[in-house]
């Protein structure tokens, strides 16, 4: 049911608290858990405004980790990271220093490319997307995402992908690829096929349904594509996420992550708002998987979505 997808990125990680670790000789940054053992290709995520700690933290992640590539994440609105912290988005209105921190890296990274995520710029009156774009490929990046909002639109609105599709013509030598709101097979071919974008990237999409991946590469391959999966299948693979997930945490925060992975698959489904406030509730983890099957039991097929 699951597979398709041709690159996978962890969520970022910041390139000083992996310095700062390292340094310590203490645990890498949680996000990087299984990094090392996970089938390649595989890509990690890094952030910071310090081209030294990111540059540090590249070379041990292409010499030590063999990751297949480094993305750095100038595109986070949260205020964590845009705020206090200058980084992610706040260095969109900086495009030079981009190009900098780009170089830097980079350089670090040797072998392994380094790819750029942006958004559109820091508002919609300072869309300076084109900028960013060529200081990101002048200073010799292996790509650029670019996600169809600016920081302060944050998750609201649309995605702008006539914005996205400016960006093309000023590309000389590397990939675009668009980003936002892609939610069904019929979303993805309409952007690939009505947008200048070499690829696509999904995120939210594919948490609510990991199955988008597969039934998107088959759309794309010419070949049927699959039905939306059946209520014992998705049961199915909430256990597997279930026995997945012990191995990296404690069983109470197991049960809570979880939980997150029961609304995502779960939405939209006659019953699962209820069935997710009992959850919530529930008071050990029989009682949880009790319910879980009890839910499961009772819909024996999910209506289809496009
Ligand atoms: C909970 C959450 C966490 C995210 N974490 C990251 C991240 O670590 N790195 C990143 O580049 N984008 C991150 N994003 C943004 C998504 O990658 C994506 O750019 C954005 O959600 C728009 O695309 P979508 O409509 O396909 O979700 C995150 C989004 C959400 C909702």
């Amino acid at each position: 049911m699951l597979g398709g997808v041709d690159l996978i990125a962890t969520e970022m990680v910041s390139a000083r608290s992996f310095v700062e670790l390292d340094s310590r000789g203490r645990d890498y940054p949680s996000r990087l858990w299984g990094v090392k053992d996970e089938p390649r290709p595989i890509c990690v995520q890094i952030w910071d405004n310090d081209p030294h700690s990111l540059a540090v933290c590249a070379r041990r992640l292409a010499l030590d980790f063999k990751v297949t590539t480094i993305d750095l994440n100038f595109g986070c609105p949260a205020k964590q990271i845009a705020g206090r912290s200058a980084g992610g988005s706040f260095l969109l209105q900086y495009p030079d220093r981009i190009g900098d921190i780009v170089h830097e890296t980079v350089k670090a990274a040797g072998h392994v490319p380094v790819t750029v995520k942006i958004r559109l710029g820091r508002t919609r009156d300072t869309i300076n997307a084109v900028d960013v774009a060529q200081a990101v490929e002048n200073a010799g990046a292996a790509g650029l995402t670019v996600h169809g909002r600016t920081a302060a639109d944050m998750y609201s609105g649309q995605a702008d992908w006539e914005e996205i599709a400016r960006i093309k013509p000023h590309l000389k030598k590397i990939p675009l690829i668009g980003n936002g709101d892609i939610r069904t097979v019929d979303d993805a071919l309409f952007r690939l096929r009505n947008f200048p974008v070499d690829g696509i990237m999904i995120g939210r999409g594919g948490i609510d349904r990991p199955w988008l991946f597969r039934q998107i590469r088959q759309a794309l391959d010419g070949k049927p594509v699959d039905p939306e999966p059946t209520a014992k299948e998705i049961h199915e693979l909430i256990l597997k996420h279930y026995e997945l997930m012990k191995r990296q945490f404690d069983a109470k925060v197991v049960l809570i992550l979880l939980r997150k992975t029961v609304c995502h698959y779960t939405l939209g489904k006659p019953g699962a708002r209820k069935f997710r406030n009992d959850l919530c509730t529930a008071p050990n983890e029989a009682a949880f998987f009790r319910l879980l099957d009890d839910f499961f039991e009772a819909i024996p097929v999910f209506p289809k979505q496009g």
